[in-house]
C-alpha cells in the first residue's frame, strides 16, 4: 500500500501562531526569536516538536538529549523548523508506587502539549517502558503526524561469564539469595555488571517490547526497536527519523493512518513471536482506545495462538537485545509473519509505504537467536487469555515464560490480602505452604494498588526455593515486570479493589488453571461465590483529592487498557485562538 499525499504547499497549523503581521503573530514569533532563530525559519516550513523524554531520573532514556541532536539535524536537513520539548518522563525505576500510575497523565500532558501549541509534526523520544505508550497515546489523541525513535537497549550485561539481563538477573538472583545459592556480596557485585551503557533493559522487557510494538505498528521506521543505545547505527536512526517527519508533515501522513486494526493485530503477532511483554496488552488496548480502534483483550488471543516464540532472548530464553541486532532484529520477525500469512502487509507505516516492503528481504544472521519454527520456544507463545469464574473479564498469562508442566494444574490457595501481607508472611518457614499451592494475590490491580504495580511474579517461599522449585502457579491482579518469568496470572479483572472475584478467594479454596483450554476456575458453588460477592465491601471509598483520585475514579480496567474513561479516542488538534 502506498500512502497518497496531500497537497502541498499549504498552510500549517503552526502558521496560526507564527504567520503573518497580527499583534499575535509578533508575539508568538518575536519571543521565539529571542533563541537566535532568523526570520526566514517563520516562513510557514514545518514546526517539528521533538518530544523528549529525557530526564536524570529516568536513566534508561539518559541519552535521549545527545539523541536529540541527531534528530535536529535530521529535520533542518529535511527543510524543517526543530524545537525539542521537554515532556512528562515516568521512569519505571524510580516512580512510586508505580511508573504505570502515570502513564495516563503522561500521555495527557502530551496530549495537550502537541495541541496546544504550534507543532505540525512530532518525533516521539521515547525509550523507558511507559515513556513509549504514554506518548504515542497522547499522539494519536491529536493525530498529528508523529514518529517514534526510541534509545535503544543497553550493551548486554556480563558477570563471570554469564550475560546479566536486566531485571531477568535481578529476579534470578534475589531467588538464589532466599535459597541460599548466592551471597550478598556476590550480588552487589553483580549489580555493577547489569547496566554497562546507556539505554534501557537489555532484555525482551517491557522497554523493548514497547519499541517492538511501535516498529509493528509501522510508527518507527525499519529496524529502529533492536540498535543498540551506544551503537552508532541509532544516531543515524535518530536522523533519518528527522528527515522523515519533515515529509510526513508535507503529506499530512497522521496516526490513524498508520495504527489501523491491521496494524494494530500485527503487534499483537509480533508480541508474540518475541515473547514480548505482557504489559503491552495493556498498553497496546490502551492506544487503540486512543485511535477508536476495536480491539479486545479475545483478539490477543485469538490472534496469538497460532504465533510460534522464536526469539531466543531473556526472559524467555537465553541472549538479550543486542545479539538480536546483530541477527537481523525485527524485521526478519516481520518477515517471517509474512512469509507465514500472518501479517497484514499491506498495512501503512510511517515510510509512507507498506510493511510488506520494507522487510521482504531481510535477513536472519543467526539462527540461535531467531530460531527455526521448529525449535521455537513455545509453539503457542501469544499471550494466553484465561476465563472462568475467577476471571470473568479475563486474565493473562505468557505461555513462553511459564513452566509447562503447570499450565494445568489444580491446587490449594494461599491468599495474600495484599502486597504488604505478602511481605510479611512470605519467608515465614510457618507459612503452611508448599510447591503444590497456588499463591493468590489481592488489591494490586488499577485501583487496589494504586496503580496496578509489577508485583504479580511473587517470589516463592524460601523453604520451596530450598527444595530447588523455581516454578509455582501465582495469580492476581496485578502487573509483572517484562524482565520476569514464571507460570504467573496476572490482570484478573474485575479487580479485587472493586470487588472482582478474586476478593472473596480464601486460603484452603481449590483454584484450577487450564491454560490449553483458557480456564481460571475457583472450585466453589455459584450459591457460595455469589454469598461472598454480597457479602464483599471496599476496604476504602479512595482518595480525598489530588491526582490519585483523579485516577481512582476514572481509571479502567485492566481488560479495558486501564486508560482514563475521558481520555479515550482522538479529539484532534483544533484549538482556540489565543487572546493577546
Ligand atoms: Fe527503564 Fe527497563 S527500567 S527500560
Amino acid at each position: 500500500m502506498t500512502f497518497q499525499p496531500a497537497e502541498w504547499p499549504r498552510k500549517l497549523r503552526s502558521q496560526e501562531w507564527y504567520g503573518g503581521t497580527s499583534r499575535d503573530n509578533i508575539y508568538h514569533r518575536g519571543w521565539l526569536k529571542n533563541q537566535g532563530y532568523p526570520h526566514d525559519l517563520f516562513d510557514g516550513r514545518p514546526v517539528i516538536g521533538i518530544l523528549n523524554t529525557w530526564s536524570d531520573l529516568t536513566p534508561c532514556n539518559g541519552h535521549l538529549r545527545e539523541l536529540a541532536e541527531k534528530v535536529k539535524a535530521g529535520i533542518w536537513e529535511a527543510g524543517g523548523f526543530p524545537l525539542e520539548v521537554p515532556v512528562f518522563s515516568a521512569s519505571e525505576n524510580t516512580f512510586r508506587p508505580t511508573a504505570m500510575m502515570y502513564r495516563n497523565l503522561a500521555a495527557m500532558a502530551v496530549e495537550e502539549t502537541m495541541r496546544a501549541q504550534p507543532i505540525d509534526g512530532a518525533v516521539l523520544l521515547v525509550g523507558c517502558d511507559k515513556t513509549t505508550p504514554s506518548l504515542m497515546m497522547g499522539a494519536a489523541s491529536t493525530d498529528i503526524p508523529s514518529i517514534v525513535v526510541t534509545g535503544g537497549p543497553m550493551l548486554n550485561g556480563w558477570f563471570r561469564g554469564e550475560r546479566v539481563g536486566s531485571g531477568t538477573a535481578l529476579w534470578q538472583m534475589s531467588e538464589d539469595i532466599k535459597a541460599g545459592k548466592m551471597s550478598q556480596e556476590d550480588f552487589l557485585e553483580a549489580e555493577q555488571a547489569m547496566s554497562r551503557s546507556s539505554g534501557t533493559c537489555n532484555t525482551m522487557g517491557t522497554a523493548s517490547t514497547m519499541a517492538s510494538m511501535a516498529e509493528a505498528l509501522g510508527m518507527a521506521l525499519s529496524g529502529n526497536a533492536a540498535i543498540p543505545a551506544v551503537d552508532a547505527r541509532r544516531r543515524v536512526m535518530a536522523q533519518l527519523t528527522g528527515r522523515r517527519i519533515v515529509q510526513m508533515v508535507k503529506d499530512d501522513l497522521k496516526p490513524s493512518d498508520v495504527m489501523t486494526k491491521e496494524a494494530f493485530e500485527n503487534a499483537i503477532r509480533v508480541n508474540g513471536a518475541i515473547g514480548g511483554s505482557t504489559n503491552a496488552v495493556v498498553h497496546i488496548l490502551a492506544m487503540a482506545g486512543r485511535c477508536g480502534v476495536d480491539l479486545t483483550l479475545d483478539d490477543w488471543d485469538r490472534l496469538g495462538r497460532d504465533v510460534p516464540t522464536i526469539v531466543n532472548l531473556m526472559p524467555s530464553g537465553k541472549y538479550l537485545m543486542e545479539e538480536f541486532f546483530y541477527a537481523g532484529g525485527l524485521p526478519v520477525v516481520l518477515k517471517r509473519l509474512g512469509e507465514a500469512g500472518m501479517l497484514h502487509r499491506d498495512a501503512l507505516t510511517v515510510s509512507g509505504g507498506g510493511i510488506w516492503d520494507e522487510v521482504k528481504d531481510a535477513q536472519n544472521w543467526n539462527e540461535d537467536v531467531i530460531l527455526p519454527v521448529d525449535k521455537a520456544l513455545a509453539a503457542s507463545g501469544g499471550i494466553a487469555v484465561l476465563r472462568g469464574n475467577l476471571a470473568p473479564n479475563g486474565a493473562v498469562l505468557k505461555p513462553s515464560a511459564a513452566t509447562p508442566a503447570l499450565m494445568q494444574h489444580r491446587g490449594r490457595a494461599v491468599v495474600f490480602e495484599d502486597i504488604d501481607d505478602y511481605k510479611a508472611r512470605i519467608n515465614d518457614d510457618a507459612l503452611d505452604i508448599d510447591e503444590t499451592c497456588i499463591m493468590v494475590m489481592k488489591n494490586c490491580g488499577p485501583k487496589g494498588y494504586p496503580g496496578m504495580s509489577e508485583v504479580g511474579n511473587m517470589g516463592l517461599p524460601p523453604k520451596v526455593l530450598k527444595k530447588g522449585i523455581t516454578d509455582m502457579v501465582r495469580i492476581s491482579d496485578a502487573r509483572m515486570s517484562g524482565t520476569a518469568y514464571g507460570t504467573v496470572v496476572l490482570h484478573t479483572a474485575p479487580e479485587a479493589a472493586v470487588g472482582g472475584p478474586l476478593a472473596v478467594v480464601r486460603t484452603g479454596d481449590m483454584i484450577e488453571l487450564d491454560v490449553p483450554n483458557r480456564r481460571l476456575h475457583l472450585d466453589i458453588s455459584d450459591a457460595e461465590l455469589a454469598d461472598r460477592l454480597a457479602a464483599w465491601t471496599p476496604a476504602t471509598d479512595g482518595p480525598e483529592s489530588g491526582y490519585t483520585k483523579l485516577f481512582h475514579d476514572h481509571v479502567e480496567g485492566a481488560d479495558t487498557g486501564a486508560d482514563f474513561d475521558f481520555l479515550k479516542g482522538c479529539r484532534g488538534n483544533e484549538v482556540p485562538r489565543d487572546s493577546h
